[in-house]
């Protein structure tokens, strides 16, 4: 299959869903219309006076002709013939696209209506929509030009997108486009820009630098769930060879308008042979249509002072049971090093319902950075904070997902089903993404696993909470094992920058040693694999025994399996701890 992307020109029909989705968010320049500033609403509200500035300020960045929403909203003639259905999008809070809890954060891309807006949208609808003295309605805001890059200036670097044609009519498509680049040495991005070919079908863009957490090959061509995952991949993409280490997830940005721009001296480093990855979603407009779009890189000038990481925290071991209406998974982050958080971008499918984001500092403090209550898939917004949220080394961002596997969610192809991770829309995921810096000087660096599986092993108790490595394999740990007298045990692994957790629920205490059967979900469609382990307490604080892969325990028929299995070790967190006391430190 020649995958070339500069040689082919993508059909519609054998595209299927990809993680991966931002919102155009149009920015308005806020501000420059004013908004009633009084909090008794004015008693006629009219169209000219009280509306249209509004309307200026947060709609016409994309309701405006030729852009991504369906209607113009820059008249009294365009708007009037939509006045309930604005009543009823801005009441309901479904426009502007904006989803965060208003209690939560202050984000300085926040583009929703404050409450009198909304009230005086309202009103106005209410009185009849009037148009008043038309005479008052203030100029229309610079809104730039379709099809030039907003930065004002060529980009330094631009990858031009493989044409994408959309069909009048059927399902959304959802596409991944993997390109290599071949930037000189040293540069560094401190702006990117999406510069979209039809906004009539181009619903949203995620870029990513580097492929989404895979090495280049088998992001080619994938088959899960029996649907083609389509991937394009231009001539440099297909030869990663020069890349001078793994690529990893280097970035996410909104594409759309505004371009993202970092502070001076903050971005993100390239190598030459960057690899730069595109989510991107289309929405038939009821005429066929073609799309080729571009990204532009701009480099900053000077040193890199401070490296934007992208990171995130995921739940690959997550598993939603069918018709579930409610059904929470948690993920977790430890930062190594004292990091100032920046924005945050919830990634789920479908099925995604709400998502929260809680900082606990190594006090104990717990604060709420993010929530969004209502997820909307079609509308994943990238949320930046108006002020940067330090988090010292040692703190933990908790992630909370929540997503409704039932009827009731209308948006769910199948409630029958068994939902775990994979990047198809059959699939779901939970990936809590954020951006953040650290001190000047400093590189950022990611936590280890046994610093990972320490933290999370600390929350239990002491004596029940294991750390233990197998022997002899390539992930054979740090694995956590927590081994209660009562009740559910847990396992975690750490697996890079992902974590695996899952509850152990069958667990057989037998004289002096302990059954676990639990599972693990791994690879895309969400295989389950099930693990046993066979432990003995020995003395000291240390567990020993066996893990089986792909086997469940029968604690009646243990001889049958005695010594076939994977020999692992470990040491009780409390014994540990004991072991570090009473053992003097190097050099003192
Ligand atoms: C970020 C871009 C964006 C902004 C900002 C935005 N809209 Fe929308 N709007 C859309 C898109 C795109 C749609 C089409 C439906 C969808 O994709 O959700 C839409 C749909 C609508 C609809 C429903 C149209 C229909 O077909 O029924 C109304 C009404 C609406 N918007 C009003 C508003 C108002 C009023 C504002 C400002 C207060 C606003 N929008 C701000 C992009 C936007």
């Amino acid at each position: 299959v020649d995958r070339s992307a500069s040689s082919h020109r993508l059909s519609s029909h054998r595209f299927v869903a990809v993680a991966g989705a931002v919102a155009f968010v149009l920015l308005s320049t806020g501000g420059a219309w004013a908004t009633p500033a009084s909090a008794d609403l004015p008693q006629q509200v009219t169209w000219s006076e009280h509306v249209a500035p509004i309307l200026f300020q947060r709609c016409v960045a994309c309701h405006r002709p030729n852009d991504v929403a369906p209607m113009s909203l820059l008249t009294y003639k365009e708007a009037r013939p939509w006045a309930k259905s604005i009543r009823q999008t801005v009441t309901t809070r479904q426009m502007p696209p904006w989803d965060a809890d208003p209690r939560y954060g202050k984000f300085s891309n926040d583009i929703s209506l404050t409450d009198e807006q909304v009230a005086v949208v309202a009103r106005w609808v209410d009185q009849g929509a009037p148009e008043g003295d038309p005479t008052k309605v203030p100029a229309p805001p610079p809104l730039p030009e379709p099809g030039t890059w907003k930065m004002g200036r060529q980009p330094d670097y631009v990858v031009e997108l493989a044409p994408v044609d959309v069909p009048a009519d059927g399902p959304d498509l959802f596409i991944t486009q993997v390109y290599g680049m071949n930037v000189p040495d040293g540069k560094w991005v401190q702006a990117i820009e999406l510069l979209p070919g039809n906004t009539s079908v181009l619903h949203h863009v995620v870029t990513y630098l580097g492929p989404f957490g895979m090495d280049g090959e088998q992001v080619a061509s994938e088959v899960s769930d029996g649907v083609e995952r389509t991937i394009f991949l231009n001539d440099a993409a297909k030869r990663p060879a020069g890349m001078a280490e793994r690529p990893s997830l280097g970035g996410v940005w909104v594409a759309g308008s505004p371009p993202s721009v970092f502070p001076p001296g903050t971005g993100q480093p390239l190598v030459s042979k960057q690899l730069v990855s595109l989510n991107m979603h289309y929405h038939p407009s009821g005429a066929a249509a073609t799309d080729g779009s571009k990204l532009g890189f701009y480099f900053g000038e000077g040193e890199l002072q401070k490296v934007i990481t992208t990171a995130f925290a995921a739940d690959p071991g997550m598993i939603i049971p069918p018709q579930a209406e409610d059904h929470a998974e948690h993920a977790i982050y430890l930062f190594a090093q004292d990091s100032k958080i920046l924005s945050f971008l919830p990634h789920m499918h479908v099925r995604g319902k709400s998502m929260e984001y809680t900082l606990e500092l190594p006090d104990g403090r717990k604060e709420v950075l993010l929530s969004v209550p209502e997820y909307d898939y079609n509308w994943q917004n990238i949320y930046r904070l108006e002020e940067p949220v330090p988090a010292p080394a040692g703190s933990i961002l908790h992630v909370e997902a929540r997503w409704n596997n039932s009827e009731s969610n209308i948006a769910n192809p199948d409630p029958g089903r068994e939902i775990s991770w994979g990047e198809g829309t059959n699939d779901e995921m939970l990936v809590a993404f954020f951006d953040f810096i650290v001190d000047e000087g400093q590189k950022p660096k990611a936590v280890r696993g046994e610093e990972y599986i320490g933290t999370l092993l600390a929350r239990h108790d002491p004596e029940d909470a294991y750390a233990i490595r197998l022997e002899g394999m390539a992930f054979g740990g740090p694995w956590g094992l927590v081994v209660p007298e009562q009740g559910e045990g847990m396992f975690y692994l750490a697996f890079g920058p992902l974590m695996f957790s899952s509850t152990v629920p069958e667990t057989f205490r037998l004289e002096d040693e302990v059954v676990l059967n639990a599972s693990m979900v791994t690879g895309g469609g969400g295989t389950r694999l099930p693990i046993a382990f066979l432990a003995r307490y020995g003395e000291n604080g240390t567990l020993t025994g066996e893990a089986f892969f792909n086997q469940r325990l029968d604690p009646k028929n243990l001889d049958a399996v005695r010594g076939k299995g994977q020999a692992f070790s470990g040491t009780s967190l409390a014994a540990a701890k004991s072991a570090q006391a009473s053992t003097p430190s190097a050099g003192s």
